[in-house]
């Protein structure tokens, strides 16, 4: 058995141990955020953080969630007020179809936690997620927009 949080919220899992995190999350955890793309930790789709770093959810399986803290997309914002991230995508109208950006999201502000005012090499060699719209050149706008909001708000 494992027990785990998610979005601040204490669950229980007794199922195969084997199952990806990623099914888990979309069908007990009501967290439809999290999307399937490739299933084998290429595109990015399925990034969640796990005790504070990005993890591409659909190759860890449920074996290694006991006592972990995972937080998806529908966990970031605090209550109304969105996070620096999301605010810096919808001010850049990053997203094309979406299917990629909750995934995109989850692993910039990982980034943002680690170096807070990347290089675009920072930007590229850190974001490995897929945009199969190429929504690129805007999600880098968007990164330097919210690395700057978060560098105001520390002071
Ligand atoms: S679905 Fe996990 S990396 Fe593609
Ligand atoms: S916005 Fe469509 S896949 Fe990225």
């Amino acid at each position: 058995m494992a027990r785990l949080k998610v979005n601040g919220t204490p669950h229980e899992f007794n199922g195969d141990p084997r199952m990806p995190m990623l099914w888990w999350l979309r069908e007990e955890a009501s967290c439809k955020g999290v999307k399937f793309g490739c299933g084998i930790a290429q595109c990015g789709a399925c990034t969640v953080h796990v005790d504070g770093r990005a993890v591409r959810s659909c190759v860890m399986p449920m074996a290694a969630a006991d006592g972990v803290e995972v937080t998806t997309i529908e966990g970031l914002a605090k209550g109304e007020v969105l996070h620096p991230v999301q605010q810096a995508w919808l001010e850049e109208d990053v997203a094309q179809c979406g299917y990629c950006q909750a995934g995109q999201i989850m692993a910039v502000v990982d980034l943002l936690s680690r170096i807070s005012d990347p290089t675009d090499a920072d930007i590229d060699a850190a974001l490995t997620n897929i945009c199969r719209c190429g929504t690129y050149f805007r999600l880098r706008k968007a990164v330097h927009k919210a690395a700057r909001m978060m560098r105001e708000t520390r002071g």
